[in-house]
């Protein structure tokens, strides 16, 4: 089973994991500055390291960072301990919201989250929501993971590319791009802001 408090430096593992990480979360934070204003409250639902909301922390905005386990390297937002849907039914007004990988490890307990996410955007929250997915044609999503093995092979040995994998089987559930409509996006206004490779990003807000 994959434990993501055994990993050394969790910000490196994902940078080396993900192609064009960086580019995401640099994207993420420059947008995000123009919706985290003074006195907003921010929600990282799968905050890991903490490194996301760290780098708000100058805009003088209420920071919570939700996981479920604890192996933040930065202490400065408040932290839930929680499934994010149980934090998202006990939070009041929330502005922004971040789930940024985090909905893939998720089972039979992601519709729920998906309509507590889907309850906030339209009591007025936006949201930046990063998966991982599968997509819909079978030889391009084949091709794609082919180059992703080729991306990982630069920073990790082939043994620890296949441990992982067989770790992650029985916890990361990636949904095709078209049951991630079907489930959520389809109820939101969602437009696609990053993409590599299989893994996407959209910024979602209310389409009432
Ligand atoms: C791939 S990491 C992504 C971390 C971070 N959002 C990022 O992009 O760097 C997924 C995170 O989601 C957390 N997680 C998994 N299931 C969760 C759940 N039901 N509720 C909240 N967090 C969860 C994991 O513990 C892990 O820290």
């Amino acid at each position: 089973m994959f434990k993501f408090n055994e990993l050394p430096d969790f910000d490196k593992h994902i940078a080396n994991s993900n192609p064009n990480y960086n580019g995401l979360i640099e994207l993420v934070h420059g947008v995000a500055k123009d919706y985290v204003q003074q006195g907003s409250t921010v929600y990282d639902i799968g905050c890991s390291s903490g490194s996301l909301l760290n780098s708000l922390r100058c805009y003088g905005a209420k920071l919570y960072g939700v996981d479920v386990v604890d192996i933040r390297k930065h202490k400065d937002f408040d932290f839930i301990m929680s499934s994010g849907t149980d934090a998202l039914k006990s939070a009041d007004t929330i502005d922004v919201i971040f789930s940024i990988f985090t909905a893939q490890f998720m089972g039979l307990g992601r519709s729920a989250y998906f309509d507590e996410l889907t309850r906030h955007i339209n009591d007025g929250a936006v949201c930046f929501f990063a998966e991982k997915v599968i997509l819909d044609d079978n030889k391009l999503n084949s091709v794609v993971q082919k180059n992703l093995l080729a991306h990982k092979r630069k920073s990790f040995t082939d043994t620890e590319i296949l441990d992982k994998e067989e770790a992650l089987s029985g916890v990361m559930h990636p949904l095709t791009n078209n049951q991630l409509n079907t489930a959520f996006l389809d109820n939101v206004d969602a437009t696609e802001v990053w993409q590599s490779y299989n893994f996407k990003c959209y910024f979602l807000q209310s389409n009432k």
